[in-house]
Protein backbone atom coordinates (compact mmCIF):
# COMPACT_ATOMS: atom_id res chain seq x y z
CA UNK A 1 0.00 0.00 0.00
CA UNK A 2 1.23 3.60 -0.46
CA UNK A 3 2.92 5.23 2.61
CA UNK A 4 3.46 8.70 2.82
CA UNK A 5 6.50 10.05 4.13
CA UNK A 6 7.30 13.49 4.53
CA UNK A 7 8.69 13.81 1.16
CA UNK A 8 6.75 16.81 -0.30
CA UNK A 9 6.81 18.04 -3.95
CA UNK A 10 5.05 21.35 -5.66
CA UNK A 11 1.83 20.01 -7.66
CA UNK A 12 2.15 18.83 -10.95
CA UNK A 13 -0.39 16.10 -11.89
CA UNK A 14 -3.43 17.14 -13.69
CA UNK A 15 -3.36 20.45 -14.23
CA UNK A 16 -3.89 21.66 -17.66
CA UNK A 17 -3.08 25.20 -17.41
CA UNK A 18 -0.39 25.44 -15.27
CA UNK A 19 0.80 29.12 -16.43
CA UNK A 20 -2.26 30.51 -15.20
CA UNK A 21 -3.78 28.64 -12.54
CA UNK A 22 -5.36 30.65 -9.43
CA UNK A 23 -4.10 28.96 -6.90
CA UNK A 24 -0.58 27.99 -5.78
CA UNK A 25 0.89 24.65 -6.78
CA UNK A 26 2.93 24.99 -3.01
CA UNK A 27 0.54 22.47 -1.72
CA UNK A 28 3.23 21.00 0.45
CA UNK A 29 1.85 20.76 4.26
CA UNK A 30 4.20 23.43 6.53
CA UNK A 31 6.63 21.44 8.29
CA UNK A 32 6.88 22.19 12.10
CA UNK A 33 9.11 19.45 12.49
CA UNK A 34 7.42 17.01 14.52
CA UNK A 35 7.48 13.47 14.70
CA UNK A 36 4.45 11.10 13.64
CA UNK A 37 2.42 10.16 15.79
CA UNK A 38 -0.36 6.67 15.88
CA UNK A 39 -3.83 7.48 15.36
CA UNK A 40 -6.00 6.83 18.57
CA UNK A 41 -9.59 7.34 18.53
CA UNK A 42 -11.58 9.91 20.17
CA UNK A 43 -12.11 9.30 24.12
CA UNK A 44 -14.97 11.72 23.73
CA UNK A 45 -18.89 10.70 24.34
CA UNK A 46 -20.34 13.39 22.73
CA UNK A 47 -21.34 12.14 18.81
CA UNK A 48 -21.14 14.83 16.77
CA UNK A 49 -24.10 14.82 14.58
CA UNK A 50 -23.76 16.29 11.01
CA UNK A 51 -26.48 18.23 10.25
CA UNK A 52 -28.45 19.04 6.22
CA UNK A 53 -26.59 22.09 4.99
CA UNK A 54 -30.26 23.17 3.70
CA UNK A 55 -32.13 23.11 7.34
CA UNK A 56 -29.64 24.06 9.88
CA UNK A 57 -30.63 25.87 12.74
CA UNK A 58 -29.83 29.41 13.29
CA UNK A 59 -26.97 28.43 15.43
CA UNK A 60 -25.89 25.65 14.03
CA UNK A 61 -25.18 28.40 10.92
CA UNK A 62 -23.58 30.68 13.26
CA UNK A 63 -21.48 28.49 14.21
CA UNK A 64 -20.20 27.04 11.33
CA UNK A 65 -19.66 30.74 9.60
CA UNK A 66 -17.61 31.59 13.14
CA UNK A 67 -15.30 28.92 12.84
CA UNK A 68 -14.51 28.80 9.28
CA UNK A 69 -14.73 32.29 9.77
CA UNK A 70 -11.52 31.38 12.19
CA UNK A 71 -10.10 28.93 10.10
CA UNK A 72 -9.45 32.15 7.58
CA UNK A 73 -8.46 34.46 10.15
CA UNK A 74 -5.07 31.90 10.23
CA UNK A 75 -1.81 32.74 9.24
CA UNK A 76 -1.58 30.56 6.02
CA UNK A 77 1.41 28.71 6.71
CA UNK A 78 -0.67 27.50 10.47
CA UNK A 79 -1.71 24.14 9.71
CA UNK A 80 -5.37 24.71 10.74
CA UNK A 81 -5.42 27.42 8.31
CA UNK A 82 -7.82 27.35 5.48
CA UNK A 83 -5.10 27.39 2.95
CA UNK A 84 -3.67 24.91 4.57
CA UNK A 85 -6.27 22.82 4.88
CA UNK A 86 -7.38 23.51 1.06
CA UNK A 87 -3.52 22.44 0.50
CA UNK A 88 -3.99 18.62 1.42
CA UNK A 89 -6.88 17.81 -1.00
CA UNK A 90 -3.81 19.41 -3.51
CA UNK A 91 -1.06 17.52 -2.03
CA UNK A 92 -2.67 14.51 -2.20
CA UNK A 93 -4.67 14.56 -5.38
CA UNK A 94 -1.80 16.50 -7.98
CA UNK A 95 1.43 14.50 -7.46
CA UNK A 96 2.38 15.99 -4.01
CA UNK A 97 3.69 12.93 -2.94
CA UNK A 98 5.71 9.49 -4.15
CA UNK A 99 4.41 6.57 -2.87
CA UNK A 100 7.94 5.25 -0.40
CA UNK A 101 8.10 2.32 2.00
CA UNK A 102 11.05 1.95 3.40
CA UNK A 103 13.70 -0.11 1.66
CA UNK A 104 11.21 -0.85 -1.51
CA UNK A 105 9.32 1.72 -2.08
CA UNK A 106 8.37 3.35 -5.64
CA UNK A 107 9.97 6.77 -5.18
CA UNK A 108 9.19 7.66 -9.16
CA UNK A 109 5.89 7.10 -8.85
CA UNK A 110 2.83 9.67 -7.39
CA UNK A 111 0.23 9.29 -4.91
CA UNK A 112 -2.98 9.78 -6.24
CA UNK A 113 -6.17 8.94 -3.64
CA UNK A 114 -8.97 9.43 -6.40
CA UNK A 115 -9.92 7.00 -8.98
CA UNK A 116 -9.24 3.88 -6.61
CA UNK A 117 -10.30 2.34 -3.89
CA UNK A 118 -8.08 4.87 -0.93
CA UNK A 119 -11.18 7.73 -2.72
CA UNK A 120 -13.59 6.81 0.32
CA UNK A 121 -11.22 6.47 3.63
CA UNK A 122 -9.09 9.06 2.14
CA UNK A 123 -11.99 11.72 2.30
CA UNK A 124 -13.32 10.54 5.39
CA UNK A 125 -10.27 11.06 7.73
CA UNK A 126 -9.70 14.45 5.67
CA UNK A 127 -13.03 15.55 7.37
CA UNK A 128 -12.51 13.94 10.51
CA UNK A 129 -9.50 15.97 11.24
CA UNK A 130 -11.19 19.11 9.24
CA UNK A 131 -14.45 19.05 11.85
CA UNK A 132 -12.57 18.62 14.69
CA UNK A 133 -9.78 21.38 13.81
CA UNK A 134 -12.96 23.96 13.11
CA UNK A 135 -14.31 22.88 16.67
CA UNK A 136 -11.25 23.42 18.36
CA UNK A 137 -10.97 26.94 16.94
CA UNK A 138 -14.86 27.86 18.52
CA UNK A 139 -14.12 25.73 21.23
CA UNK A 140 -16.64 23.67 20.89
CA UNK A 141 -16.23 19.83 21.13
CA UNK A 142 -19.45 19.25 20.08
CA UNK A 143 -18.94 20.81 16.37
CA UNK A 144 -20.17 19.05 13.79
CA UNK A 145 -20.41 19.32 10.17
CA UNK A 146 -23.13 20.04 7.81
CA UNK A 147 -23.75 18.27 4.33
CA UNK A 148 -24.89 19.17 1.45
CA UNK A 149 -27.99 16.84 1.29
CA UNK A 150 -28.11 16.14 -2.42
CA UNK A 151 -29.95 12.93 -2.30
CA UNK A 152 -33.32 14.65 -1.17
CA UNK A 153 -35.65 17.06 -3.27
CA UNK A 154 -35.63 20.04 -0.71
CA UNK A 155 -31.50 19.64 -0.39
CA UNK A 156 -30.81 19.41 -3.76
CA UNK A 157 -29.79 23.57 -4.68
CA UNK A 158 -26.56 24.58 -3.34
CA UNK A 159 -27.35 25.33 0.26
CA UNK A 160 -28.63 28.88 0.68
CA UNK A 161 -25.59 30.11 3.54
CA UNK A 162 -22.95 29.77 0.61
CA UNK A 163 -24.46 31.56 -1.97
CA UNK A 164 -24.22 35.40 -0.50
CA UNK A 165 -21.14 37.29 -0.77
CA UNK A 166 -21.60 39.46 1.91
CA UNK A 167 -23.26 39.03 4.96
CA UNK A 168 -24.07 42.20 6.76
CA UNK A 169 -21.95 44.27 5.57
CA UNK A 170 -18.93 41.45 6.21
CA UNK A 171 -17.87 38.96 3.33
CA UNK A 172 -19.61 35.49 3.94
CA UNK A 173 -16.94 33.61 4.83
CA UNK A 174 -18.76 30.32 2.87
CA UNK A 175 -18.52 32.21 -0.20
CA UNK A 176 -16.02 31.56 -3.18
CA UNK A 177 -16.21 33.39 -6.18
CA UNK A 178 -15.04 30.88 -8.32
CA UNK A 179 -17.88 28.65 -9.20
CA UNK A 180 -20.04 28.84 -12.12
CA UNK A 181 -22.11 31.71 -11.44
CA UNK A 182 -24.93 30.50 -13.98
CA UNK A 183 -25.47 26.93 -11.23
CA UNK A 184 -25.49 29.20 -8.53
CA UNK A 185 -29.28 30.97 -7.16
CA UNK A 186 -32.12 28.62 -6.69
CA UNK A 187 -30.69 25.98 -9.59
CA UNK A 188 -30.82 22.75 -8.73
CA UNK A 189 -27.77 20.21 -8.74
CA UNK A 190 -27.67 18.13 -11.91
CA UNK A 191 -25.93 14.61 -10.33
CA UNK A 192 -25.32 13.18 -13.61
CA UNK A 193 -23.55 16.60 -14.87
CA UNK A 194 -21.18 16.33 -17.53
CA UNK A 195 -20.23 20.02 -18.73
CA UNK A 196 -24.15 20.68 -20.63
CA UNK A 197 -26.79 21.98 -18.77
CA UNK A 198 -29.43 20.19 -19.14
CA UNK A 199 -32.83 22.68 -20.23
CA UNK A 200 -35.14 20.61 -18.24
CA UNK A 201 -38.06 21.03 -15.68
CA UNK A 202 -36.73 21.40 -12.11
CA UNK A 203 -39.14 18.61 -11.35
CA UNK A 204 -37.46 16.73 -14.10
CA UNK A 205 -34.10 17.30 -12.53
CA UNK A 206 -34.72 16.27 -9.43
CA UNK A 207 -36.37 12.45 -10.64
CA UNK A 208 -32.88 12.32 -12.86
CA UNK A 209 -31.12 13.03 -9.48
CA UNK A 210 -32.62 10.30 -7.38
CA UNK A 211 -32.16 7.73 -10.50
CA UNK A 212 -28.54 8.75 -9.88
CA UNK A 213 -28.06 8.20 -6.34
CA UNK A 214 -29.95 4.90 -7.03
CA UNK A 215 -27.38 4.34 -10.17
CA UNK A 216 -24.89 4.83 -8.09
CA UNK A 217 -25.64 3.09 -4.56
CA UNK A 218 -27.30 0.09 -5.87
CA UNK A 219 -27.11 -0.66 -9.72
CA UNK A 220 -23.55 0.61 -10.40
CA UNK A 221 -22.39 -0.31 -6.52
CA UNK A 222 -23.47 -3.85 -6.35
CA UNK A 223 -20.26 -5.10 -4.74
CA UNK A 224 -16.96 -3.60 -2.91
CA UNK A 225 -14.74 -2.90 -5.62
CA UNK A 226 -17.82 -1.40 -7.85
CA UNK A 227 -18.82 0.76 -5.58
CA UNK A 228 -15.07 1.84 -3.45
CA UNK A 229 -13.30 1.85 -7.06
CA UNK A 230 -10.59 -0.44 -7.77
CA UNK A 231 -7.52 -2.09 -6.17
CA UNK A 232 -4.46 0.42 -6.34
CA UNK A 233 -1.38 -0.90 -4.20
CA UNK A 234 2.17 0.33 -4.51
CA UNK A 235 3.92 0.61 -7.13
CA UNK A 236 0.81 1.52 -9.67
CA UNK A 237 0.68 4.27 -11.40
CA UNK A 238 -2.40 6.67 -11.08
CA UNK A 239 -5.44 5.89 -13.19
CA UNK A 240 -7.22 8.49 -15.13
CA UNK A 241 -10.55 9.38 -14.03
CA UNK A 242 -12.60 7.69 -17.16
CA UNK A 243 -11.08 4.59 -16.01
CA UNK A 244 -13.72 2.17 -15.70
CA UNK A 245 -12.69 0.50 -12.06
CA UNK A 246 -13.18 3.87 -10.46
CA UNK A 247 -15.93 3.68 -7.94
CA UNK A 248 -19.50 4.15 -8.58
CA UNK A 249 -20.29 7.61 -6.58
CA UNK A 250 -16.92 8.74 -7.44
CA UNK A 251 -17.21 8.89 -10.73
CA UNK A 252 -21.03 9.44 -10.70
CA UNK A 253 -22.30 11.77 -9.00
CA UNK A 254 -18.89 12.88 -6.78
CA UNK A 255 -17.56 13.87 -10.29
CA UNK A 256 -20.29 15.78 -11.70
CA UNK A 257 -21.26 18.20 -8.73
CA UNK A 258 -17.32 19.40 -8.62
CA UNK A 259 -17.85 19.75 -12.41
CA UNK A 260 -20.89 21.43 -11.99
CA UNK A 261 -20.10 23.93 -8.68
CA UNK A 262 -16.85 24.85 -10.61
CA UNK A 263 -16.31 28.06 -12.95
CA UNK A 264 -15.70 26.57 -16.51
CA UNK A 265 -14.37 30.22 -17.70
CA UNK A 266 -11.78 29.39 -15.31
CA UNK A 267 -8.12 28.12 -16.76
CA UNK A 268 -8.92 25.00 -15.00
CA UNK A 269 -12.05 24.87 -13.80
CA UNK A 270 -11.13 26.53 -10.26
CA UNK A 271 -11.88 26.53 -8.05
CA UNK A 272 -14.33 23.28 -7.48
CA UNK A 273 -13.55 21.52 -10.99
CA UNK A 274 -9.73 20.55 -10.21
CA UNK A 275 -8.34 18.27 -7.69
CA UNK A 276 -5.71 21.33 -6.55
CA UNK A 277 -7.99 24.02 -6.17
CA UNK A 278 -11.55 21.68 -4.87
CA UNK A 279 -10.62 22.69 -1.06
CA UNK A 280 -10.64 26.72 -1.68
CA UNK A 281 -14.24 26.12 -2.20
CA UNK A 282 -16.15 25.72 1.06
CA UNK A 283 -19.11 23.53 -0.65
CA UNK A 284 -16.02 21.31 -1.02
CA UNK A 285 -16.16 19.95 2.35
CA UNK A 286 -20.16 20.02 2.41
CA UNK A 287 -20.47 18.59 -0.79
CA UNK A 288 -17.72 15.66 0.86
CA UNK A 289 -19.82 15.37 3.83
CA UNK A 290 -22.48 14.13 1.45
CA UNK A 291 -20.21 11.62 -0.40
CA UNK A 292 -18.68 10.09 3.23
CA UNK A 293 -22.74 9.85 4.04
CA UNK A 294 -23.35 7.69 1.11
CA UNK A 295 -20.80 4.93 2.17
CA UNK A 296 -22.77 5.01 5.17
CA UNK A 297 -26.39 4.78 3.45
CA UNK A 298 -24.56 1.81 0.90
CA UNK A 299 -24.22 0.23 3.85
CA UNK A 300 -26.73 0.38 5.45
CA UNK A 301 -29.23 -0.20 2.98
CA UNK A 302 -28.48 -3.73 3.87
CA UNK A 303 -27.68 -5.56 0.59
CA UNK A 304 -25.64 -8.85 0.08
CA UNK A 305 -21.85 -7.38 -0.95
CA UNK A 306 -22.05 -4.05 0.37
CA UNK A 307 -19.35 -4.15 2.45
CA UNK A 308 -15.92 -2.87 2.94
CA UNK A 309 -12.34 -4.31 1.42
CA UNK A 310 -10.99 -6.76 3.75
CA UNK A 311 -7.61 -7.05 1.82
CA UNK A 312 -4.55 -5.71 3.74
CA UNK A 313 -3.39 -3.36 1.59
CA UNK A 314 -6.74 -1.35 1.65
CA UNK A 315 -6.80 -2.00 5.59
CA UNK A 316 -3.28 -1.29 6.01
CA UNK A 317 -2.64 1.79 3.73
CA UNK A 318 -2.46 5.07 5.50
CA UNK A 319 -2.20 8.95 5.34
CA UNK A 320 -0.66 11.81 7.29
CA UNK A 321 -2.97 14.45 8.55
CA UNK A 322 -2.62 17.58 11.56
CA UNK A 323 -4.78 16.45 13.93
CA UNK A 324 -6.65 19.42 16.29
CA UNK A 325 -3.51 19.40 18.58
CA UNK A 326 -1.68 20.25 15.39
CA UNK A 327 0.38 16.78 15.96
CA UNK A 328 1.42 14.78 13.17
CA UNK A 329 -0.84 11.68 13.02
CA UNK A 330 -0.74 8.53 10.79
CA UNK A 331 -4.42 7.11 9.87
CA UNK A 332 -5.25 3.55 8.48
CA UNK A 333 -7.87 2.70 6.31
CA UNK A 334 -9.03 -0.07 8.94
CA UNK A 335 -9.52 2.48 11.39
CA UNK A 336 -12.00 4.56 9.03
CA UNK A 337 -14.47 1.77 8.78
CA UNK A 338 -16.55 2.66 12.79
CA UNK A 339 -18.52 5.83 12.71
CA UNK A 340 -18.97 4.75 16.67
CA UNK A 341 -15.72 5.02 17.11
CA UNK A 342 -15.22 7.52 14.78
CA UNK A 343 -17.60 9.57 17.02
CA UNK A 344 -19.43 11.58 14.18
CA UNK A 345 -22.38 10.18 12.46
CA UNK A 346 -25.23 11.76 10.12
CA UNK A 347 -28.48 13.09 11.14
CA UNK A 348 -31.24 11.41 9.30
CA UNK A 349 -34.78 12.13 8.69
CA UNK A 350 -36.70 9.62 10.54
CA UNK A 351 -39.44 9.25 7.53
CA UNK A 352 -37.65 8.71 4.88
CA UNK A 353 -34.16 7.88 4.85
CA UNK A 354 -33.86 6.79 1.19
CA UNK A 355 -35.95 8.77 -0.84
CA UNK A 356 -34.56 7.58 -3.79
CA UNK A 357 -35.39 3.99 -3.17
CA UNK A 358 -37.85 3.29 -5.56
CA UNK A 359 -36.04 5.21 -8.12
CA UNK A 360 -34.71 2.69 -10.18
CA UNK A 361 -33.58 4.40 -13.73
CU1 LIG B 1 -10.82 14.51 -3.48
CU2 LIG B 1 -14.17 15.38 -4.49
O1 LIG B 1 -12.36 14.98 -4.54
Amino acid sequence: APDITSICKDASAGIRNKEDAIRTLKCCPPSLGKTIKPFVFPKERTVRMRWPAHNGTKEQVEKYRAAIQAMRDLPDDHPHSFVSQAKIHCAYCNGGYNQVDSGSGFPDVDIQIHNSWLFFPFHRWYLYFYERILGKLINDPTFALPFWKWDEPAGMPIPEMFVPATIDGKPNPLYDVYRNPNHIQERIVDLDYDGQDKDIPDKTQIDCNLSTVYRDLVRNGADTLSFFGGVYVAGDSPVGNSDPSVGSVESGSHTAVHRWVGDTTQPNGEDMGNFYSAGYDPVFYIHHANVDRMWKLWKELGIPGHVEPTEPDWLNASFVFYDENEDLVRVYNKDSVNLNKLKFNYMENSKEVFPWRKSRP
